[in-house]
């Protein structure tokens, strides 16, 4: 208790201990705070006079912002709405201000003067915004009209060019074609197209066209105006069998391995390549079973991509040793699958196979022609098929080599007659073969030696040697089936096709006609 009143009153004591002139200015502050505060009518003055301040300073400021909005005019609408709302806010504010201090209504009218006044410049602001909007309105609705214009205008040489490519790209019907009326529109005149020649023509190919058949069928189909195409590996072929097409423009000769794809836009396939003596296909068994299987399973595909028709020259041979005589097509054969001639015969009878399913599973219009025993020109020389072997060795005065007893028969047709019965197969509509293409009239080994000594070289001797493995007894076509669906037979008879088949040998051989 003691301690508390003597801090009271050491206070005192510090204060009375202050200066002269830092009390009399202490006086004044304090006479100022009692005059604006000392009873209750002095604090409302203060309070008005405070407030009316503010509103002055509001107001100064509002009209401000309106004159700014005012003379900017276009800055924005946004801003000047803002200042009318800060000048609204100082009206309202001294509106305020005039109903609740009824001393300061001189001060409140100046505020509630300026707010109005500030009013009248933010309308004006406004409506000088009008007239720059205005402005821009006009101006946005003249640059609307022009992008109108320019949109309608480029929409316009947009259909006109869409027209014109229309027109340009239209495939002319046959009249405008044979008018010749002008493509196009404008400027823009198609030259007339140049048309392409309708394919009068077949489109031929015939594998193994280099080969002693085969040139003999090409020479018919030239003959017949097609565009033969000749495609040849050369291995039992010759280019002199068909080097006097070479310069026609309808022959194309192709060197090619039909063991390897090709493609040519064909409309027959006439599909020969495949070695054909016993000499040559012996050579090489591999090689030709491969050319066998993989060149007719490739030439069916190229077939059935170009729709092609395909005939397959298959033989004699698939009938084996027969076991039927004469030979129907409806005879399965006599073949040993795994002897020394098995890569031709065989061969042949899965070309057969695959010819078929490619007809029954694709749909591949084939035909098969089971060729027996043919001679003519152009075979080779020595290729151990019995009649060329025959007529060089009696040509040459070697005696002539029968293997076996002599007593084995063949049939031999004339080239011609082939060529013949094939393009008879070949253009018809209805039957897709096996048919038998042969001639019926059966030789025996000895006769036939005799014919050719006859026709060749009446000295010729004749020697025998032990017969080759699996060589069939008989063989001779029944070629009922040709007769009645190709309305073929053939005509030619050995003593009339043999002098010239002896006339081409004796030329290759470099023998002088009348020597014999
Ligand atoms: N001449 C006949 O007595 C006789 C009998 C029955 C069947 N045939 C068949 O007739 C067709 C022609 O026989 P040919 O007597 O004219 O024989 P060929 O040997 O004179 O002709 C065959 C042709 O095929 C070509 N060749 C072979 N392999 C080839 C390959 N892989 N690729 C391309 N070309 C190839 C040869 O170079 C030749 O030009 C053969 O399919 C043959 O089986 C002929």
């Amino acid at each position: 208790m003691q301690s508390r009143s003597t801090t009271v009153r050491d206070k005192r004591v510090d204060s009375t201990n202050q200066t002269p002139n830092k009390q009399a200015s202490k006086s004044i502050i304090v006479r100022a705070l009692i005059a604006m505060f000392g009873n209750k009518r002095a604090r409302g003055r203060t309070a008005a006079i405070v407030i009316a301040c503010v509103m002055m300073l509001v107001i100064t400021s509002a009209k401000a912002q309106g004159k700014f909005g005012a003379h900017e005019g276009d800055v924005g609408q946004k801003g000047a709405t803002r200042d009318a709302e800060d000048a609204n806010g100082g009206e309202a504010r001294g509106a305020t201000a005039l109903r609740s201090t009824k001393t300061t209504d001189a001060v409140a009218e100046i505020g509630g003067f300026d707010a109005h006044e500030a009013h009248i410049e933010v309308e004006d602001a406004r409506k000088g915004n009008d007239v720059d909007a205005m402005e821009v309105k006009v101006e946005a609705t003249e640059a609307a009209t022009e992008t109108r214009k320019a949109w309608s205008d480029a929409e316009a040489d947009s259909r006109e060019a869409l027209a014109t490519f229309k027109s340009a790209s239209k495939i002319p019907s046959k009249k405008e074609f044979a008018d010749g009326e002008p493509l196009g529109r404008g400027s823009l005149t198609m030259a007339k197209p140049v048309p392409i020649p309708k394919a009068t023509r077949l489109r031929v190919l015939v594998t193994g066209g280099a080969g002693f058949v085969g040139s003999h069928l090409v020479d018919r189909l030239m003959e017949r105006g097609n565009i033969v195409i000749v495609a040849d590996n050369f291995f039992t072929g010759r280019k002199e069998n068909i080097m006097h097409h070479l310069q026609n423009p309808f022959f194309e000769l192709i060197r090619h391995d039909v063991v390897e794809p090709m493609l040519v836009e064909v409309d027959q396939i006439y599909h020969l390549a495949c070695p054909a003596s016993p000499v040559h296909y012996k050579h090489n068994p591999v090689k030709t079973i491969k050319t066998s299987v993989m060149g007719t399973l490739n030439m069916l595909g190229l077939a059935k991509r170009v729709g092609a028709r395909m005939l397959l020259t298959s033989t004699s041979e698939v009938y084996g040793d027969p076991l039927q005589h004469p030979q129907t097509e409806d005879y399965w054969g006599n073949v040993n699958p795994i002897g020394v001639r098995s890569c031709y015969d065989e061969g042949k009878r899965v070309a057969e196979t695959l010819c078929f399913d490619y007809h029954r599973q694709e749909g591949v219009d084939i035909r098969i022609a089971r060729i027996f025993n043919t001679y003519g020109p152009r075979m080779a020389l020595e290729d151990g098929r019995v009649v060329s072997n025959f007529v060089s060795q009696a040509l040459r005065g070697d005696p002539m080599t029968i293997y076996g007893d002599g007593k084995q028969t063949r049939s031999f047709q004339y080239v011609d007659d082939l060529v013949a019965g094939l393009i008879a197969l070949m253009d018809n509509d209805v039957e897709i073969g096996p048919v038998n293409i042969g001639n019926p009239n059966e030789f025996t080994m000895l006769e036939l030696a005799e014919v050719v000594r006859e026709v060749v070289n009446p000295k010729a001797q004749i020697v025998f040697k032990e017969n080759t493995q699996d060589d069939p007894g008989r063989r001779r076509p029944d070629i009922s089936k040709a007769k009645r669906t190709l309305g073929w037979e053939p005509k030619i008879k050995l003593r009339d096709g043999l002098p010239k088949m002896v006339d081409d040998f004796r030329e290759r051989l470099n023998l002088p006609k009348t020597e014999l």
